[in-house]
C-alpha cells in the first residue's frame, strides 16, 4: 500500500469554466462560502468578489477589472482537500485557461441557463475532450426566464459533443421558479430567493406522493412527473466509469447567485469526481501514487509583489510528495534545485508549506529559472507533455522603440513568452521579431509589462498574416525545398521548431496542394 495513498484519494483538483457571465466567479465564491474557506455573508456583487475572492496581483488585472491571472484556491471540504484553479474569464486569455486545464483531473462547466452553449465554452470543452478530462454541468440562472431544459440538454450534447445524464431537474424557472428535484438523492429542494441562507431541502422519495402538492402547484407537480419519467427514458442511467472516462456528463440545475443547487453539486461532485489521476510523459505514464515526487509548471506569475522582481511558477504535483528543500531536478535546464519556500494555496491566502501531494498546486518562487511545460522530478528524466500551443489568430512585428533599452527589451520579450503571455515567431528571413496572440488585449499587457517590469518601450507594426502551421515531412529534401521557397514565410517558435506564416488561406491552400509530402499542423504538438 502506497504510504501517500490516503492524501492522494482526499484530493480533487478542478477548474471551473464558462463564457464570460454565465456565472463562474459566483459559483466559486459560493462553493468557497459551503466550504468555509470564505465567511462572507452570500449577497456579495460577484465583481466584490472579484476582488477579494480572485487573486488581483497583477496592476493591469486591477486596472481593467479583469482576472488576467489564473489563481489556485484549496480548501477542505467534507475529509477532501479541493483545489479549485481559476481561470481568467476574459477571451483574450483563453490560452491561460487552456495551460490550467492541463493541471486539473476534472472540470465543472457553467452555463447560462438562458444563454446556452456559447462560443467561449465550446473552445474549453475542445480542450476537455481532447483530453478525456472527466466535465460535470452547471446551468445556472434558474431564477431566470430561460430555456427548456430538455433544449438546453439537446444543445449540449449537440455542442460540447458529450452525452448528458441530468442528476437534478428544475421546477420551472425564473419567477415561478420553486426549486430542483435532486434526482441522484431523491429530495426535493424548494426554492426561496434569498442570497443569505441555504434553502430548504424536502426529502421526498416517492414523486407521486400527494405531499408533493403540497410544496410545488398541481400543474408544476404534474410536469415535474411528466419530465422525469422523460429523463429516465431519455437519458442513459448514470455510471461513474462513463463519467470518469469524459463520456458522460452528469448536469445540474440551480442559481448560483441564490445559492440554491450549489450544496448538491459540491456533494456530488466530491463523492464523484476524480482523485488525481495518471499523467502522461513522453517516457511513460506516471501513476500519482508513484512515490518519487514529479511535476510540472502550468502557469508562471510575474511579478506577484512589485516591490521584488520574481516570479512564481505554478507546480502540478504529478506524483508522490514534495517537500520542501529537497533536491529536485529541473529537466530541461539539467540543474539540480532546491526550493526554500514553496506556497500552497489555502483559502486564498498562500503560505509556506513542508509538504504537498500529487494533486496538489505549489508555488515556486523563481527568478526566470521556469518555463511554461518545465518538468521537476526526484531525479528520473521525464518530459510531461504540455498542451498544445494553437496558432495565434493575431499578429503584429514587435519593434524597439527606445535604443539604450534593447538588451531589456529582449529579456523582458524571452521571459513573457516563456511565461505563455503570447507566442514569438521570429522569422528567419529577416530576423524580426512577431508576436502572435489569441486577442488583441494581450498586446496592451506585453507593451505595458515591459514597460513597467523591464524599463523598456515598444511599438507593434501591422502584419498580415492569417495563420502559424508547425510543419514537417518524411521527406527531408521536401522540406528543403519548401523551406526554401517560402523562405520569407519561414519563422522559428521559441522552442526552435520551424513554422509556416501564411498570410492567407488561399496560399496556404495552394502550398498544401503544391507539397502534398509536407503536413501542416495548427497546433505545435503532433503525433
Ligand atoms: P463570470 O465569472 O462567469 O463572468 O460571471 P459572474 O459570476 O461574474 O456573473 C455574471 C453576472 O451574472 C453577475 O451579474 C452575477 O450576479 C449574475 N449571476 C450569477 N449567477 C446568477 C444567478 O443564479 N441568477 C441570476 N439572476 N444572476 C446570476 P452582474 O450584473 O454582471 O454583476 P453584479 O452587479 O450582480 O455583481
Amino acid at each position: 500500500m502506497n504510504e501517500y495513498k490516503d492524501e492522494i484519494d482526499k484530493r480533487r483538483t478542478f477548474a471551473i469554466i464558462s463564457h464570460p457571465d454565465a456565472g463562474k466567479t459566483t459559483l466559486t465564491e459560493k462553493l468557497l462560502l459551503f466550504g468555509g474557506a470564505i465567511h462572507v455573508a452570500g449577497a456579495v456583487k460577484s465583481n466584490k468578489i472579484k476582488k477579494t475572492a480572485t487573486s488581483d496581483w497583477m496592476e493591469i488585472e486591477k486596472q481593467r477589472g479583469i482576472s488576467v491571472a489564473t489563481s489556485v484556491m484549496g480548501f477542505e471540504y467534507q475529509g477532501h482537500k479541493i483545489n479549485i484553479l481559476d481561470t481568467p474569464g476574459h477571451q483574450d486569455f483563453a490560452e491561460d485557461t487552456f495551460r490550467t486545464l492541463t493541471a486539473v483531473d476534472s472540470v465543472i462547466i457553467v452555463i447560462d441557463g438562458a444563454k446556452g452553449v456559447e462560443a467561449q465554452t465550446r473552445r474549453l470543452m475542445e480542450v476537455c475532450r481532447m483530453r478525456k478530462t472527466p466535465v460535470m454541468v452547471f446551468i445556472n440562472k434558474m431564477d431566470r426566464e430561460g430555456r427548456d431544459p430538455f433544449d438546453l440538454l439537446d444543445e449540449i450534447e449537440a455542442e460540447l459533443q458529450v452525452r448528458v445524464r441530468p442528476l437534478s431537474w428544475p421546477i420551472d424557472m425564473g419567477q415561478r421558479f420553486r426549486g430542483v428535484y435532486n434526482i441522484h438523492e431523491g429530495a426535493l429542494n424548494l426554492f426561496t430567493p434569498d442570497k443569505q441562507r441555504v434553502t430548504e431541502t424536502v426529502t421526498l422519495t416517492d414523486i407521486h406522493s400527494s405531499e408533493l402538492k403540497t410544496h410545488v402547484t398541481s400543474e408544476q407537480a404534474e410536469k415535474l412527473r411528466t419530465d422525469l419519467e422523460l429523463v429516465d427514458g431519455v437519458y442513459p442511467t448514470f455510471n461513474r466509469d462513463e463519467y470518469l472516462a469524459g463520456d458522460l456528463a452528469p448536469v445540474f440545475f440551480g442559481s448560483a447567485l441564490n445559492n440554491f443547487g450549489v450544496q448538491e453539486l459540491l456533494n456530488c461532485f466530491v463523492e464523484t469526481a476524480p482523485s488525481p489521476r495518471p499523467v502522461q510523459a513522453e517516457e511513460r505514464e506516471v501513476s500519482p501514487y508513484e512515490p518519487a515526487f514529479t511535476g510540472f509548471v502550468f502557469k508562471i506569475h510575474a511579478n506577484m509583489d512589485p516591490n521584488h522582481r520574481s516570479c512564481i511558477a505554478f507546480v502540478k504535483i504529478c506524483s508522490g510528495r514534495f517537500e520542501r528543500n529537497a533536491n529536485y531536478r529541473h529537466i530541461r535546464l539539467g540543474k539540480t534545485m532546491k526550493f526554500s519556500s514553496p506556497t500552497a494555496f489555502m483559502a486564498q491566502k498562500k503560505e509556506t508549506v513542508e509538504e504537498a501531494f500529487a494533486g496538489d498546486i505549489i508555488g515556486l518562487p523563481d527568478t526566470g529559472n521556469f518555463r511554461i511545460g518545465d518538468t521537476l522530478t526526484a531525479g528520473e528524466e521525464l518530459h510531461f507533455r504540455g498542451l498544445p500551443s494553437f496558432s495565434p489568430e493575431l499578429f503584429k512585428y514587435i519593434e524597439n522603440e527606445d535604443p539604450m533599452k534593447t538588451k531589456q527589451l529582449a529579456k523582458g520579450i524571452d521571459q513573457l513568452m516563456g511565461e505563455g503571455v503570447a507566442q514569438l515567431f521570429v522569422n528567419q528571413f529577416n530576423g524580426r521579431k512577431i508576436i502572435g496572440t489569441v486577442g488583441q488585449l494581450q498586446f496592451e499587457v506585453i507593451q505595458y509589462r515591459l514597460l513597467h517590469e523591464y524599463s523598456a518601450a515598444c511599438r507593434w507594426e501591422p502584419i498580415n498574416l492569417y495563420k502559424a502551421c508547425w510543419i514537417e515531412s518524411d521527406d527531408a529534401t521536401e522540406l528543403e525545398n519548401f523551406k526554401r521557397r517560402k523562405a520569407q514565410y519561414m519563422a522559428k517558435d521559441l522552442a526552435g521548431r520551424d513554422v509556416y506564416l501564411a498570410d492567407s488561406s488561399y496560399v496556404l491552400t495552394m502550398a498544401q496542394q503544391d507539397f502534398p509530402k509536407i503536413r501542416f499542423h495548427f497546433t505545435s504538438e503532433f503525433e
